[in-house]
């Protein structure tokens, strides 16, 4: 079949722009506009909301069937039947693995768990009130500095340890966190227990006795990591691909990631939404906040509802409702009052027309930060969780674009403002 091609005519130009039409495997065929520059053209899409910025074969969304697939399977299924490690592989390799490249997967990310001990004084450093995304964006971003003998992005072998190391000290460096904000001993990693076991370990044990995880918790712990693994060009992860695209080593690239999932608005929503219920405080306050919330003169938003791609249900809040009334069962949380108004929460939002016209969903923080509050994890180490599992997501998106042709992100502008003007001397002003 001959090559699609896009035709546009613009006033002032003369004869048709002709652009070639690009069809992917699944998802909108997209229009290939390099060749605008030539014509003294830009196109101009603010927030991105029409924009393929690359070619990736990760993570397929469809926002109107609310389908998730990770290199073809769907989020589903991967939340049934694999486990968040499993994924890592399937993220980075384009394959499950089979049962002895699993095994050997698993092992080697379970030996590089450790920190080197001198990251012990970063977080000496660091007021007692420091926030856990402020942690984890300099302690991550310094990680490169112990690794000066693995930093050529061009070597895949380099590339590989990088991955291991960040997908295997990314649980590590959180629990530190939680630990300096307790003022509490860090624990180090207990390498005979599972990756998500080993977290809650590092993150609820103390050096003085043997800590028994509920085996619920941590199979909900594996599975939260595993649902926030991926999820296409999302903001961060178009962070770290951009920050990539210069050259800047892994660790510098999964730190600017860390601190564009820090936002509200993305992934610092589970943190939000937990402060709302707060605020909140009472079921008969909620028809207030949700009257505030189609305020349009009222900057407030439902924390937790909406998305940018998704106008159906976020698969992944489907897989976390599921477990939600199971975690909240094995930690006796059923009946705490911030749980009771998100559930009215959710009743409300999937009836109001507001909600249902503008199809604002519950998404996969709403369900997340409740599972987490459940398990005991402070609000404040909500999104540090979300950055544990999407670090594996955020690698693989920066290992793609380093393994293929790629140039340096540098997007152009529409200037309003002056035209050249000539310097006013002091005294004319
Ligand atoms: C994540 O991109 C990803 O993949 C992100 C993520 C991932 O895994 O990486 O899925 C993780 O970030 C999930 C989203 C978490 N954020 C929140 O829960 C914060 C609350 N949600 C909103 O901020 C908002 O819904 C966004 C930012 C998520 C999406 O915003 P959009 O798609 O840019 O939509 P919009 O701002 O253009 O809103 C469309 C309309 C607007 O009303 P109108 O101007 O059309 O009249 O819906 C309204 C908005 O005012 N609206 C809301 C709302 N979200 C959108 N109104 C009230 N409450 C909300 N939550």
């Amino acid at each position: 079949m001959s090559e699609k091609k896009a035709h546009l005519t613009v006033d002032g130009i003369d004869g048709a722009l002709e652009m070639p039409v690009r069809s992917g495997t699944l998802g909108p065929d997209v229009v290939d506009v390099g060749g605008l520059t030539g014509r003294g053209l830009f196109t101009y899409d603010p927030g991105f909301v029409s924009t393929a910025s690359c070619e990736s074969k990760i993570t397929f969304i469809d926002g109107g069937k609310g389908q998730l697939l990770h290199r073809g399977y769907p989020i589903e299924q991967l939340a049934e039947k694999s486990d968040y490690l499993e994924t890592c592989y399937l993220l980075m390799n384009g394959e499950l693995p089979n049962a002895e490249q699993k095994k050997t997967y698993v092992d080697t990310i379970m030996s590089h768990t450790m920190v080197h001990e001198s990251l012990v004084s970063f977080f000496k450093g660091f007021r007692y009130d420091a926030h856990p995304m402020a942690m984890m964006c300099g302690v991550v971003g310094a990680l490169a500095s112990f690794y000066h003998d693995s930093l050529d992005i061009n070597n895949p072998e380099h590339r590989e340890i990088s991955a291991h190391r960040l997908i295997a000290k990314m649980p590590t460096l959180a629990a530190m966190c939680y630990k300096h904000s307790k003022g509490m001993p860090f624990m180090y990693p207990d390498n005979s227990r599972s990756y998500s076991e080993n977290f809650l370990h590092m993150m609820f044990g103390n050096p003085c006795e043997s800590s028994k995880i509920d085996p619920i918790v941590a199979k909900a712990m594996d599975i939260i990591f595993l649902l926030h693994a991926d999820h296409e060009q999302n903001a961060s992860t178009s962070t770290v691909r951009l920050a990539g695209s210069s050259g800047a080593n892994p660790f510098a690239c999964i730190s600017s990631g860390i601190a564009t999932l820090w936002g509200p608005a993305h992934g610092g929503a589970n943190e939000a939404v937990l402060n709302m219920l707060q605020e909140i405080g009472d079921e008969s306050r909620i028809d207030e906040f949700v009257k505030r919330a189609k305020d349009k003169s009222d900057p407030f938003r439902l924390m937790g509802f909406g998305h940018r791609v998704y106008k159906n249900f976020d698969p992944r809040s489907r897989v976390m409702q599921g477990i939600c009334d199971e975690v909240l069962g094995a930690m006796g949380a059923e009946n705490d009052p911030l749980l009771k108004i998100a559930k009215k929460l959710e009743k409300i939002a999937l009836e109001d027309d507001y909600f249902v016209e503008k199809k604002l969903y519950p998404n996969v923080d709403f369900y997340s930060g409740i599972i987490m509050k459940a398990i005991g994890i402070p609000t404040d180490m909500f999104t540090v969780i979300f950055a544990t599992g999407r670090t594996s997501g955020w690698i693989a998106h920066w290992n793609e674009m380093i393994s293929n042709p790629y140039k340096i992100g540098r997007p152009r502008q529409l200037y309003t403002g002056y035209p050249q003007r000539n310097y006013t001397d002091l005294e004319q002003r």
